[in-house]
C-alpha cells in the first residue's frame, strides 16, 4: 500500500540547508494503524507531506505502487492529509464544516462518527467558538469522511485531553480495521499503545520501535 525507498528532504535556506529526512525506508501493505513516534523536529511532520506530494523528495515513495512525485492527481484520490491547524474555516459552523466535507462521500455513519467525538450537541457551534480540542476533533471527522485509502494524520491527538485521546485513538483503530491505512505522526504514548506498528523518529531516519 504505502512503500518507501531512501527518501531524503532537503530545505534551502539562505545559505543553510536542513535535511530533515535523510534516507527513510519503510514499507506497510496492509491497512494498520501505524504510528511515528519522534520528537519535535525529528522529520515527521515532513515525512507526511513528502507522502502526500507536498514537499519535494529523493528517493522513492510509492502509493498503491504509484509514484508520488510522478502521480500527483492519482495519489490525491488514494491519500488525504490532515495537518495539525489551518483546515477549518473560522466562519461556519460545525454542522456546515462536516457538510462541506462530506459532499463527495456519503458511506460513513456520520452522524455515530460525531457521536463517538463528542460533537453532537456542538452542531450550531462556530468553528471559532470551538475549544482547541474541539476543533481537533472536528477535524478528525473531517479527515474520516473525506476517507481515502490512505490517512496521514499529523498529530491527532494534539490539546485532546486524556479521555478524548483514547476516544481517538480507538477510532483510528476502528477505521485500520475497516480497510484503510492510517498513519499517525505524534509524541502521544496514548495513541502509541494503540497502534499496531510503531517507528521511532530520530534526527531525520526512521527505526523500528523496541
Ligand atoms: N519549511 C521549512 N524550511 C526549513 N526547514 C524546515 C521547514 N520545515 C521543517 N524544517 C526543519 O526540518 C526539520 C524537521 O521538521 P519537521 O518535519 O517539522 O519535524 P517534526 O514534525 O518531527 O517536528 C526541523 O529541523 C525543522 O526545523
Ligand atoms: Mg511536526
Amino acid at each position: 500500500m504505502l512503500e518507501a525507498i531512501n527518501v531524503k528532504v532537503k530545505y534551502k535556506g539562505k545559505g543553510d540547508t536542513v535535511e530533515a529526512l535523510r534516507g527513510v525506508s519503510f514499507n506497510i501493505n496492509k491497512p494498520l494503524f501505524v504510528a511515528i513516534n519522534g520528537p519535535s523536529g525529528s522529520g515527521k511532520t515532513t515525512l507526511l507531506k513528502a507522502i502526500a506530494g507536498k514537499v519535494p523528495y529523493e528517493g522513492s515513495i510509492k502509493v498503491m505502487g504509484l509514484e508520488v512525485k510522478d502521480n500527483r492527481r492519482e495519489v490525491s484520490n488514494l491519500v488525504f492529509y490532515l495537518p495539525v491547524g489551518e483546515v477549518l474555516i473560522n466562519d461556519l459552523t460545525v454542522d456546515e464544516s462536516i457538510k462541506l466535507a462530506s459532499m463527495d462521500n456519503h458511506s460513513m455513519h456520520i452522524e455515530s462518527l460525531l457521536e463517538w467525538l463528542g460533537l453532537s450537541k456542538l452542531g450550531n457551534r462556530k468553528i471559532i467558538e470551538l475549544s482547541t480540542g474541539e476543533r481537533r476533533r472536528v477535524e478528525l471527522a473531517i479527515a474520516l469522511i473525506r476517507g481515502r485509502r490512505i490517512i496521514l494524520i499529523d498529530e491527532p491527538t494534539v490539546g485532546l485531553d486524556e479521555d478524548n485521546a483514547r476516544k481517538v485513538s480507538e477510532l483510528l483503530k476502528a477505521v485500520s480495521r475497516q480497510g484503510r491505512l492510517i498513519v499517525a505522526a505524534t509524541h502521544d504514548s496514548i495513541l502509541v499503545e494503540y497502534s499496531d506498528l510503531v517507528y521511532g523518529m530520530r534526527n531525520g531516519l526512521l527505526y523500528p520501535y523496541l
